[in-house]
């Protein structure tokens, strides 16, 4: 699978993001270690804390079915269909990686290809 392949799997896992309050869609798509792709949307709520981010429903599925190691997320997101601007996971999705990723997990964006640890060099563990 291709960063690119999962890129434009994120984007059309942003088809199904709620996003009444933001309209900020957001995809994302989840490479598990032997080759499976967990993908998710954000999900919004009327009570706004309560919304979920695309990247953590994709981790939460993945982890729900079994899965906890990975290779790679895309993550792709825009108020419109042209997801060409970069889309990089919120401090909260970082540290949720940070949970079940090592450093090295491939985080690709419409632009570029960072790791984890570029974007968490030190994250919170117990
Ligand atoms: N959002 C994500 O899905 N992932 C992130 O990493 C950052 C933000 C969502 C949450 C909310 O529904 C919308 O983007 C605007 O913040």
């Amino acid at each position: 699978m291709s960063d690119k392949e999962l890129l434009s799997i994120a984007e059309k896992a942003a088809e199904n993001s709620y996003a009444p309050y933001s309209g900020f869609h957001v995809g994302a798509a989840l490479l598990t270690k032997d080759g499976r792709v967990f993908t998710g949307c954000n999900i919004e709520n009327a009570s706004y804390s309560l919304t979920v981010c695309a990247e953590r429903t994709a981790l939460f599925k993945a982890v729900s079915e079994g899965c906890t190691e990975f290779e790679a997320i895309a993550i792709a997101g825009s108020k419109t269909v042209d997801f060409s601007a970069p889309c990089p996971p919120c401090g909260a999705c970082l540290q949720v990686l940070s949970e079940f990723c090592k450093g090295d997990l491939r985080v690709v964006l419409s632009d570029r290809v960072l790791t984890l640890s570029e974007l968490m060099p030190l994250a919170f563990k117990l």
